[in-house]
């Protein structure tokens, strides 16, 4: 599968966390590593290139610090300007059907105050559902998001195998030794997209 990760950090020379994942994938051979606040410092996304990015790649990670329980701004941004309506969703707009996207995020909260009752009071999950609809709605697989929790707190050995886990995980997606059918996120309902596509698959197996 053609991996294609969007990555975004306002602050990368103070990163710690970020910066170990950056530097686990982003010179991987066979994958698109794109950073954004480095590509649009001034925010002027290429809409073109973009679209044109995400036309090359089968799965898309949005690779992120967690703010303010979502994503720096210039993921909105770029949600706002690339996937527009005719093309992305809505009346002729196919072009993301069957893809998948991913959440790779670093929080500074423990994954234990992530839960209803906890400090969060929410679930990771339900934070970051308008990714989850939004990938919906442009007939997209979304997968379980992989997250590093309180990556600051923790060991130098504990981050080093953190970061080890997501390398693996992109090169497993790469090579196809990971199914992103068998990575969707929990409860995620397919859309109607792939529907067509599995009884085409099926049709032609027998
Ligand atoms: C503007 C801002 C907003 C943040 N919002 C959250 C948040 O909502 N939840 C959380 O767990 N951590 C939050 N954090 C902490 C960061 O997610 C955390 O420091 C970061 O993921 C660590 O990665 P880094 O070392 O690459 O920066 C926030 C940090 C900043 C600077």
């Amino acid at each position: 599968m053609k991996v294609l990760i969007l990555f975004a950090h306002p602050r990368l020379s103070r990163s710690l966390v970020q910066r170990m994942l950056h530097d686990a994938v982003s010179t991987l051979p066979g994958i698109t590593f794109h950073d954004l606040y480095a590509a649009y410092p001034d925010f002027m996304i290429d809409v073109a290139r973009e679209q044109a990015l995400l036309l090359e790649h089968d799965v898309v990670i949005l690779q992120h610090p967690f703010y303010w329980y979502s994503a720096p701004a210039i993921v909105k941004e770029w949600l706002d300007r690339v996937l527009e309506i005719g093309w992305a969703y809505g009346p002729g707009g196919t072009h993301l059907q069957r893809k998948f996207l991913m959440n790779a995020i670093s929080t500074g909260g423990a994954e234990t105050a992530y839960h209803h009752g906890g400090r969060n009071r929410f679930e990771i999950a339900e934070l970051l559902s308008p990714f989850n609809q939004s990938a919906h709605l442009c007939g997209m697989g979304y997968l379980e998001p992989f997250a590093v929790f309180a990556g600051r707190w923790m060991t130098s050995e504990d981050l080093a195998l953190r970061t080890s886990d997501y390398q693996g995980l992109i090169e497993g997606l790469r090579d196809g030794h990971i199914d992103p059918m068998h990575r969707l996120a929990k409860g995620y309902s397919l859309p109607l997209a792939f529907e067509g596509h599995r009884s085409h698959k099926k049709r032609h197996a027998t």
